[in-house]
């Protein structure tokens, strides 16, 4: 695929009349909206927007997009930090956002079934006034959508004992690139039936076909939580930590890492000081646990209470109230946003088996003094899934372009070293693709490529993303 012109009369012919015009775009406005996601320091203008609002309505605008090769990029809310959502080589900017309905939730089945504009937290909070409980919660929970969620196979913190958005896909409808309509499984708790297209879906990016409807996978409510703030000298201790507790016998809800330095720009951000962050100490430990009855939280507690006098830990922080931890929480999941604040930065995503933890963070630090740039590390620590925000700070723009790729290849050549990969939840998108010969092996990707053409033949979907960048390609 070349880089498109944005031929926007030729899109006012292809497109008018497929949609309502109030629904679709030409104007500045809506076109600058759809150029950027939350990754930094990115911009690229599509040349028109569409909403949706029927499977029949996007089925359309495939059908027309393929027929005339023009590029299709899906967005939900644009919270992404790996590009995902960007339409690189302009073309059709498909808002997903105007399809949230929440169809049904079947309670008799645990079921729900969602369109992909839903707001995570939304579907989240209507199962929990049914007792129901959707476990996956990304960082951006309040305003990321259930399809970007489903499109990058999200995490979050609960990950660690309930897994990421591909464990609690059923089923999906899809709009394949030339318009046509597929389910790719059932909604049975079981399937054993044919090639699994659901996990395929579940994390392929905007790049085989457009999700439309999803039904998921609800458990009972644990309506009980306990969460442990822990303080530790010791960033290595800290991590040592993380391993130990499920050797104890714990299998926590949350458990989550911070270094002392990601805290104290959550606070400047949040504006809010309650929380004392003595210098001595490194970093912290989120621990939280679950249960169905109260009584069930206190015994988890004092499992791990041992492990953490044995990794010298500080004095634990109990959260007990709900209004206490989400206090805790709100300053957790404001840390992206509190980094991006203070410098131009790049996100990556690391993921090692948790208990190469210690070993990764060494790495990284040992890198960032050699290259001469600051890392902001946190995340989720009990998934072995560190964010390593590199700050560009007062590093010149020739050295930040030149040098710093050259400092996140050995990153990543460290993190698939220790058994790794490059990313456990934001995706490759736009910014990581040219590091996937780390990670995949050619073969590998061969076979990738190869499913990418079968199911999108004339390469409309989301162009430029996931796939390394080949040596006749521009973008
Ligand atoms: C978080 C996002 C950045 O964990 O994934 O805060
Ligand atoms: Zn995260």
């Amino acid at each position: 695929m070349t880089m498109t012109d944005n031929n926007t009369k030729n899109y006012r012919i292809i497109f008018e009349g497929l949609l309502p015009e109030e629904r679709l775009h030409f104007d500045e406005e809506a076109l600058t909206n759809h150029s950027v996601d939350e990754t930094e320091g990115l911009s690229f203008m599509p040349g028109v927007v569409a909403e949706p609002i029927s499977v029949d309505e996007v089925s359309n605008l495939l059908k027309a997009a393929n027929d005339n090769k023009i590029p299709v990029t899906a967005a939900g809310a644009r919270t992404g930090l790996s590009g995902g959502a960007l339409p690189v080589h302009g073309g059709l900017a498909l808002s997903m956002r105007k399809m949230n309905k929440i169809i049904e939730i079947d309670e008799k089945n645990h079921q729900a079934i969602i369109e992909p504009g839903v707001i995570t937290e939304v579907l989240q909070n209507t199962v929990e006034s049914k007792n129901l409980f959707y476990a996956v919660d990304p960082a951006s929970k309040g305003s990321c959508t259930l399809g970007g969620n489903l499109a990058e196979n999200s995490g979050g913190p609960r990950a660690v004992k309930y897994g990421v958005t591909k464990d609690w896909v059923l089923n999906l409808q899809v709009v394949l690139a030339d318009g046509q309509i597929i389910e790719t499984g059932a909604n049975t708790l079981k399937n054993s039936t044919g090639y699994n297209l659901t996990g395929l879906m579940v994390g392929s990016e905007g790049t085989l076909g457009i999700i439309t409807r999803a039904t998921l996978k609800l458990l009972p409510l644990p309506r009980f939580r306990a969460l442990m703030w822990v303080p530790f000298k010791s960033i290595s201790d800290a991590c040592k930590t993380v391993s130990e507790i499920f050797h104890a016998g714990v299998m926590p809800s949350a458990l989550e890492l911070m270094e002392r330095d990601a805290l104290l720009m959550a606070q400047d951000f949040t504006g809010n000081y309650e929380l004392q962050l003595d210098p001595q100490n490194e970093a912290y430990l989120l621990i939280e646990v679950d249960g169905f009855e109260e009584a069930s939280l206190m015994p988890q507690c004092e499992r791990v209470m041992p492990v953490l006098e044995r990794n010298n830990a500080g004095e634990v922080l109990f959260a007990q109230t709900a209004s206490e931890q989400e206090k805790l929480w709100y300053l957790r999941r404001r840390i992206g946003e509190a980094v991006k604040a203070v410098s131009i930065y790049k996100e990556e995503d690391t993921v090692v088996p948790r208990g190469c933890l210690p070993e990764l963070l060494d790495s990284i630090k040992r890198i960032g003094e050699e290259y001469g740039f600051r890392t902001i590390c946190y995340g989720h620590a009990g998934d072995g899934n560190l964010h390593v925000n590199i700050l560009k700070d007062e590093m010149s723009e020739e050295v930040w372009a030149e040098q710093i790729p050259e400092a996140i290849r050995e990153i990543f050549k460290k993190v698939v070293q220790l058994g790794g990969t490059l990313s456990g939840e934001h995706g490759i998108g736009y910014v990581q693709k040219n590091y996937m010969d780390i990670a995949i092996s050619h073969h590998n990707l061969l076979i990738q490529r190869g499913i990418k053409k079968v199911m999108d033949p004339n390469g409309i979907l989301n162009p430029g993303k996931m796939f390394p960048q080949l040596p006749h390609e521009t973008m």
